[in-house]
């Protein structure tokens, strides 16, 4: 579902020159008047394009806005984020993503928001969001395997975000076992997952993602987290593009999803993630609610449960959901 907004802009930002005005005419089959509307509400949103007569446009240099055109003249994904929703303000994308998916919307679908006013986190947790610095963003499923598999997804979605970060900012992005994104032991993103099951099929799945990007200072961040938040830009140093990172989760959750699908494991994947797995082979936490317990993390099962060796050698397997682990000095 491409614009004539986002494929000028695609233009623009793939030449390194001048774009003339008859070439994005010609390419585009639109009159030169639409082309010169285009051009003029990219400038109202602060993209700042140059206009030289006889050599066309050229862009040069694009804000960190979020908008549909912005995000979806990027993608070069098949299916993932293809159907997408770019909202100024909502409750929650995770509704939302859930709302499009009863009426139909397909597989893929995406949802991105500025502005959240009923963030939800795990556990019932409210998500802070508010708008210019984070993305809130959710991709809706609708997988044709049975529901047990489900809970890898979010596992699938970690990993997919991790390398995004890691590509973007070129941070190393650790993975909290089962789905919490670390840079320098403090947490820069969050994902919710959840579903919608009927008996023995699944209708449809949301996984809902919350990433700290531009955050200039932890004074930013509601007190109770400031101890264990931190976001992309405090930790590099570097104003980070939203729109360029939701692509790239998108992207890599694209090919993860589809590697996930050949096997219905982890199999496939689990090398990628333990180079991203935090507390690997280091002493971790177990905070069950049947007793806690400290051990060695030795890695994840091919269904995504983490592996604990206990002191005198015991392996337990470790399942996500009201468990958490911690490291042994703290959050990670
Ligand atoms: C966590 O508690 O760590 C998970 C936080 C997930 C937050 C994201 S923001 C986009 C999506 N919409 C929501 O309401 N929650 C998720």
């Amino acid at each position: 579902m491409k614009t004539d907004k986002s494929n000028i802009l695609a233009l623009l930002r793939d030449s390194r020159d001048y774009v003339s005005g008859q070439q994005l005419c010609d390419r585009f089959g639109v009159s030169r008047t639409a082309v010169w509307k285009v051009i003029n509400q990219l400038k109202e949103e602060g993209y700042q394009i140059e206009a030289v007569s006889r050599k066309g446009y050229r862009l040069i240099e694009s804000p960190d806005v979020l908008s549909r055109s912005e995000i979806a003249s990027r993608l070069k994904t098949k299916w993932a984020g293809q159907c997408l929703y770019y909202l100024d303000e909502t409750g929650s994308t995770n509704i939302d993503a859930k709302r499009y998916a009863e009426e139909g919307d397909p597989h893929g679908t995406t949802v991105v928001a500025e502005k959240q006013t009923a963030g939800r986190g795990r556990r019932g947790k409210y998500w802070e969001s508010p708008p210019g610095t984070a993305i809130y963003m959710t991709i809706m499923l609708k997988p044709k395997f049975a529901p047990d598999k489900a809970s890898m997804l979010t596992l699938v979605m970690a990993l997919s975000v991790a390398e995004a970060i890691s590509e973007e900012t070129g941070l190393n992005a650790g993975i909290k076992w089962p789905n919490d994104i670390v840079v320098h032991k403090k947490k820069v993103c969050g994902i919710l997952t959840e579903l919608n099951v009927e008996t023995d099929y699944i209708q449809y799945v949301v996984i809902g993602v919350g990433i700290n990007v531009n955050n200039g200072a932890p004074e930013e961040f509601p007190e109770e987290i400031r101890p264990v938040a931190t976001s992309l830009k405090i930790e590099s140093g570097l104003q980070i593009s939203r729109a360029s990172l939701i692509e790239r989760v998108l992207d890599r959750f694209e090919q993860n999803y589809d590697t996930f699908v050949t096997t219905l494991d982890l199999s496939r994947l689990i090398e990628a993630y333990s180079r991203h797995l935090l507390n690997l082979n280091a002493g971790v936490k177990v905070l069950d609610p049947k007793g806690s317990y400290t051990g060695i993390a030795r890695g994840i099962s091919t269904t995504g449960e983490l592996l604990v060796e206990k002191e005198g050698g015991e392996m337990v397997t470790v399942y996500a959901g009201e468990v958490s682990v911690r490291g042994l000095y703290g959050y990670t």
